[in-house]
């Protein structure tokens, strides 16, 4: 069978986020979300040690999340400018899929291509949901880089970390498109 796939090249070339504030109702429902995870665990792994999970922040999550982004907020002296900032995701978000990245010991596959690989299917759930037609983003924020908030709001370990929210709904509004990296300038070819 051709590996030739126009289709999924043209989307590449044209994908772009849609911004969480700009997501609506409905999201997806756990049905239409699995094959979208399915997708983004067929990533790159070096070693096969799938080093990364899935936590699935519904919307009745939300009050809950926000809540302990504004008791971490005050916690670590943020300003009420960045709790707000932080928490909006929450007080707006109607699914987002947490892309967890689990360090496992490996003698052979550096913790660094670990991160590199939890990144990956971060991007491949991106693209899933895209490519499925809804709206998504990948978002951090200060709390998601909180070892508290992280071990408070998922529960996760001390090997765990997020290494990204991925929001997931209805396309609101379709934003302008944006300047794109300069390939060529990017790029040197090495030929001897
Ligand atoms: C690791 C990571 C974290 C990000 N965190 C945020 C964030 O917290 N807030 C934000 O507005 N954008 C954030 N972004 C950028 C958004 O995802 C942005 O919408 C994206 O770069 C748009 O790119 P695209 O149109 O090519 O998909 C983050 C991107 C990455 C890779």
């Amino acid at each position: 069978m051709s590996l030739k796939n126009p289709a999924a090249l043209e989307f590449l070339l044209s994908r772009r986020s849609r911004p969480a504030k700009t997501l609506i109702a409905p999201a997806p429902t756990r049905d239409q979300l699995l094959p979208l995870l399915t997708a983004a665990a067929r990533s790159p792994d070096h070693g096969k040690l799938e080093p990364w999970r899935f936590v699935v922040l519904e919307k009745k999550s939300m009050p809950r999340l926000a809540e302990l982004t504004e008791i971490r907020g005050r916690a670590l002296g943020k300003t009420p400018e960045e709790i707000a900032k932080a928490r909006n995701q929450f007080d707006m978000g109607h699914l987002a899929v947490a892309v967890v990245e689990v360090q496992k010991p490996s003698d052979k596959v550096p913790a660094i291509e670990q991160t590199y690989s939890a990144g990956a299917v971060c991007l491949a759930l991106l693209n899933a949901a895209l490519a499925a037609g809804w709206g998504a983003n990948w978002l951090s924020g200060w709390q998601t880089h909180d070892r508290n908030f992280c071990k408070d709001a998922l529960g996760l370990d001390a090997h765990e970390r997020i290494a990204g929210l991925i929001h997931i709904a209805t396309e609101g509004a379709t934003p302008p498109e944006r300047p794109r990296p300069d390939v060529e300038a990017l790029t040197e070819w090495v030929s001897e």
